[in-house]
Formats: structure tokens, C-alpha cells, sequence
């Protein structure tokens, strides 16, 4: 299959592929509209290609490469993060392209030994080194844990692109365009947000690092390996990943809760109807047993305010509860204005852990709270409501 040619900006083109037909990323995380595994060319004196793709695609990849290559050899593939979404595809690249030399800093080569036995025809690179392809200088930017230990940013001086790795990557496949200015962003913010906070989430003091060595830069294009291609709205992407690296979120709320015959929900219900009164008006209620943890850990990043409901079950929290406080714990996630809630049968333990969990991460926290057994009395219904009042009058400070 021979494709056209996509150009991004002078000699750089995409190469990248949409997959709509992994369920989950990382086995992981739902792909509700696909992912993009995004690839980047430069065609200078020498060729230069920027990461791969998942093996899944391979095929595709190959032949997008082919057909934008016209005939041309490929001189170069610069890793900037050798995640199998992005490096699956290599041992592919290197049987039509084996002279193809591989570029990487030190831990990358380690792990291109490590994940696909490969030691020939690489070449080390070192924090802010460049290689020059002919009329495009590109400087490598090394950016650790922004999510994987290797992952580094590569700068094209010539056209002030800057390409990313993952960061200000988003979920969803690109339909019809890849430039930001070709497609409609509405959900891809969404999806963004998703991305920041299941993929990157854990790592914002490195993200910020990141930021510091980015700000002599300048920038006109933003090739990140998922997502689209940030032009016009680069700025918007980069506040983005900025805010939710420092822990800065909107005002808003995520009530998040586990019950098992509707009592703990009719908690949640009432504790919204209070942060609604005193208003609030974004409030977002999870049943974590039903929203994936994909979405509700994308709301507990993007609002400021957090209320966790869980009914007590075997002696402990709700499961799925207990599942995403865990993930919560993972992140480190910081700043928020929480309340909690619980009920309970015989055994009151999910107040217990609820309040340990509260203590443990230092988030400014309701006062009060509310435990009801068995089923909702007025008393508690209406305490739940001040709940939400509290937190909506915290939130106001
Ligand atoms: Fe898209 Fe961290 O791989």
C-alpha cells in the first residue's frame, strides 16, 4: 500500500498509526476511542526517524515509512522512549532498514539489550549533545521518569519542534488529522486529562523538572507519541501538564463511592445536593464499582475537591473503594479538599480506614463526618448534606 505524504513543518512528516482495536492500554486502561502511536521523519541530507510503534502495527508503520521515504534510506532512529507502544516495531525497522544506526541515551541502550537483545549499530547519546542532519540541528534533551527512567525530548533548532516522548501525549485515535488545528479537541482534552493521570500522574515533580529545562526553548511544535500535534493550541497542552504537575486543579468536586444496596449512595446524592446549595457546580459522582478507574482517577486529578464514600465489606473497606484509595496512595496525589463518609452493619471499619487514609495524606479535610448504620435516618441524610456544605464552604476559602 503506498500512503501520501503527510508534512508537519519543513522535511518532517508523520509516520505515526491509530489503533482502534486494543481494548486496553497497558492491558490496563480502556481505549474508549483508540490510542495514535505517533511516529515523526525528518528527510534532510540524512533521514531521521523519531520512536516507532506498537508491534501490532508494524506492517502499517512500515509501509507509511516506505511510502514517505520514496526509496530514500532511513539513517537514523532516535528513541526518546523505549516503551513497547513506541519500540515494538524495531526489530521490524531493522529488517528493511539494517544499517539503520539507533540513537539513545545510556539507559535507553540498556533497555533496547533488554527488551529486544539489540547492541549493533547504536549510538550514545549524552544530556543537551546534537547531531546535525544537514540543515536541521537536533539537540537531545534528557527528561528521566517523565514516565520511564530513559525518557528523553529531541529539538529540531531549524523548525522549532520539539518532540516529546509521552508527555502532552492524550488518549484517542486521530481521526482524519494529526495537527491540532485539523481536529476537534473537545475530546481530546478529556482524554488528555485521562492520560496525564493514569500514565504520568505519579511523576509531577519530575514533569516540572522537565518544564525547567524546557523554558530556554522556544517552541513552535509540540510531536508527542500519543495524540495530536500541537500547534495553535500548544499552550493550552502544555498548562495542562504544568497544572496537574504542581498539583493545581479546577474547582469542582469527585464524589466517589462503594455501596452495596443503595444506602452509601443515597449518602453520595445528598453530600452533592449540599456542595450544589453552597455552589458548586461541577460535582462528578463515581460508583466505583461501575466507572472504570481510568475515569475517576482523571476527575480526582482535574477538581480540587475530593468525598470518598465506602460501606464497610468483610471488615474493610468497599473493594473497589480499597482499589482506588490505593491508587490515590500510588500517585501521591496532593492538595485536596477532602470529606469522607461510611456505613456499615455490624462492624464500623470503614470510618477507621477512611480517617487514616485522611491522615495519612495530609490533604485539608472535613472536620466532621458521617457513619450511618444500616440504612439512611433523617439525622444522617441531613449530615450528609452539611457534608457537602463544609466541603463547598472549604472550597470557597
Ligand atoms: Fe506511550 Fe510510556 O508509552
Amino acid at each position: 500500500m503506498k500512503f501520501n505524504k503527510k508534512e508537519l513543518t519543513q522535511d518532517t512528516y508523520y509516520v505515526g498509526v491509530n489503533d482502534r482495536t486494543k481494548a486496553r492500554f497497558e492491558d490496563i486502561i480502556p481505549l474508549t476511542y483508540g490510542v495514535a502511536y505517533n511516529s515523526y521523519l525528518i528527510m534532510d541530507e540524512k533521514t531521521a526517524l523519531m520512536d516507532s510503534v506498537d508491534v501490532c502495527m508494524g506492517d502499517l508503520f512500515i509501509d507509511k515509512l516506505l511510502s514517505t521515504l520514496d526509496g530514500r534510506t532511513l539513517d537514523y532512529l532516535i528513541i526518546n522512549h523505549i516503551e513497547p507502544d513506541h519500540s515494538g516495531a524495531i526489530r521490524t525497522l531493522r529488517q528493511h532498514y539494517p544499517n539503520v544506526q539507533i540513537i539513545g541515551n545510556k539507559k535507553t541502550l540498556s533497555m533496547l539489550d533488554g527488551f529486544y537483545g539489540m547492541t549493533d549499530n547504536i549510538l550514545e547519546i549524552k544530556d543537551g549533545e546534537t547531531i546535525s542532519l544537514g540543515k536541521h540541528e537536533l539537540t537531545f534533551i534528557l527528561t528521566p521518569m517523565v514516565h520511564w527512567p530513559e525518557t528523553m525530548m529531541t529539538y529540531d533548532s531549524l523548525t522549532q519542534t520539539i518532540f516529546t516522548g509521552d508527555a502532552f501525549g492524550a488518549f484517542g485515535a486521530l481521526d482524519g488529522g494529526v495537527l491540532d488545528t485539523e481536529l476537534d479537541l473537545d475530546r481530546v482534552w478529556d482524554e488528555m486529562y485521562r492520560y496525564y493521570a493514569n500514565i504520568v500522574g505519579k511523576y509531577g515533580v519530575q514533569v516540572q523538572k522537565a518544564f525547567g529545562k524546557l523554558s530556554k526553548y522556544d517552541i513552535k511544535m509540540i510531536c508527542s507519541t500519543h495524540g495530536p500535534v500541537w500547534t495553535a493550541h500548544k499552550d493550552k497542552a502544555m498548562e495542562i501538564y504544568n497544572q496537574l504537575s504542581k498539583g493545581e486543579a479546577a474547582k469542582g468536586v469527585v464524589i466517589v463511592y462503594g455501596s452495596m444496596y443503595g444506602n452509601t449512595e443515597i449518602m453520595a446524592e445528598a453530600v452533592a445536593q449540599g456542595l450544589r446549595e453552597e455552589g458548586i457546580r461541577n460535582v462528578i459522582i463515581h460508583n466505583a464499582s461501575k466507572s472504570d478507574d481510568s475515569f475517576i482517577l482523571r476527575d480526582i486529578f482535574k477538581y480540587k475537591g475530593l468525598v470518598i464514600g465506602s460501606t464497610t465489606y468483610n471488615g474493610d473497606l468497599h473493594p473497589c473503594i480499597k482499589n482506588i484509595v490505593a491508587k490515590i496512595e500510588n500517585r501521591g496525589i496532593k492538595n485536596k479538599e477532602f470529606a469522607y463518609f461510611s456505613s456499615f452493619s455490624w462492624g464500623n471499619v470503614a470510618d477507621k480506614m477512611l480517617k487514616e487514609f485522611a491522615e495519612k495524606t495530609k490533604w485539608n479535610t472535613v472536620e466532621f463526618t458521617v457513619s450511618e448504620k444500616m440504612g439512611v435516618k433523617k439525622e444522617g441524610y441531613q449530615s450528609a448534606i452539611q457534608l457537602g456544605k463544609e466541603l463547598a464552604k472549604q472550597l470557597q476559602d
